[in-house]
């Protein structure tokens, strides 16, 4: 079967990271037809568009989409990110981003071995909020947080049947339940809730600012956690930084349903102060093509890619020299 990818190299890095991620899928055996937009903050500033609601047509036909990193300088905060990555999450209902770390001994910790399932479509990240007399003294501005019984639940089970596949069958949920006592209640219930489904598999709960603590000095302790959507996202930049820096953590928005298109993206950002030095490392976003092939199907090429990223490590060249590497050994 031969799978329909979108392509999105964004700004930045994002290109050159995901021409190697190209590069490393073409080595494989695996059939697929690569559908290239051009998105991002360069295309909004040639022509004012984010996400036009054709390409968006498009990319619903898809079977998966792989993303390099959108934002640029010159362009306002959020403008990008939420007009195009959050868009895409929101409107392909990905509810799902799963950020595996996994990483050899260092320090005073005996190596990583976690899943962060961050919850991708609610919390603070809906945008829930506004201003009341904008530009004057008086100013005020409010930023809410989303937390619907559904949407927990869901990312909730997804990470109980994740946990119950590995082998320690442990699951963290990571939270602020003691100030943030309304959403946390409502994370707190539906955990509780959930858990009596999965016996086999042990809980743990722990407030975001200690799982800080443990995720440098202890994050072998960790084997499946949960979290929401702007804790997740502060943690993971955490997560890739304790196991072998950013430029190795992959990740995967997912619609777990299959109702649509997922999308596979690096963890990192667009990294503007490097872009077109060849300093930028392709791994992340070769391990996120990865976890695409597993998520279409294709878990023996999946194994490959790991695999050669794996004998990659001690390669230190250019972006497209650690590429060439990585495809050679496949
Ligand atoms: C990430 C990124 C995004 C996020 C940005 C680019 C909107 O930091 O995927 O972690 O905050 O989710
Ligand atoms: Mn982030």
């Amino acid at each position: 079967m031969t799978h329909r990818i979108g392509i999105v190299g964004g700004d930045g890095i994002g290109p050159e990271v995901v021409a190697e991620a190209t590069k490393v899928l073409d080595a494989t055996d695996v059939a697929y037809t690569p559908v290239v937009f051009d998105l991002g903050g360069t295309r909004y500033l040639r022509d004012g568009e984010v996400l036009p609601p054709a390409d968006l047509t498009a990319i619903r036909e898809l079977d998966a989409v792989l993303l390099g990193a959108v934002g640029i300088p010159e362009v306002p905060p959020g403008v990008i990110e939420r007009g195009l990555l959050l868009e895409l999450r929101f409107e392909l209902d990905l509810y799902v981003n799963l950020r595996p770390f996994v990483g050899p001994p260092s320090g005073h910790n005996d190596g990583v071995d976690m899943v962060v399932v961050r919850e991708n479509t609610e919390g603070a990240y809906a945008g829930e909020g506004g201003y009341l007399r904008k530009g004057t003294p008086h100013e005020i501005a409010t930023q809410g947080s989303v937390n619907s019984r559904f949407g927990v639940e869901r990312c909730v089970r997804f990470a109980f049947e994740l946990a119950r596949t590995r082998e320690r069958k442990h699951l963290t949920l990571v939270h602020k339940t003691n100030v943030l006592t309304f959403a946390g209640d409502l994370w707190q219930r539906t955990f509780t809730d959930v858990a009596q489904e999965y016996a086999d598999v042990e809980t743990a709960y722990h407030h975001v600012d200690a799982a800080c603590i443990y995720f440098v000095q202890d994050p072998g302790r960790y084997d499946v956690l949960v979290t929401d959507n702007l804790f997740g996202d502060i943690l993971t930049d955490l997560g890739g930084a304790v196991s072998g820096g950013i430029g190795r953590a992959a990740s995967a928005n997912l619609n777990p349903d299959r109702t649509g298109p997922s999308l596979f993206e690096p963890v990192h950002g667009s990294a503007p102060d490097i872009a077109g030095t060849g300093a930028a490392d392709p791994r992340a976003a070769v391990l996120s093509a990865a976890m695409m092939l597993e998520f279409l199907g294709e878990d023996e090429a999946a194994v490959r890619v790991r695999d050669a990223v794996a004998k990659s490590e001690d390669v230190a060249g250019t972006t497209s020299e650690i590429g060439d590497a990585i495809a050679e050994w496949i």
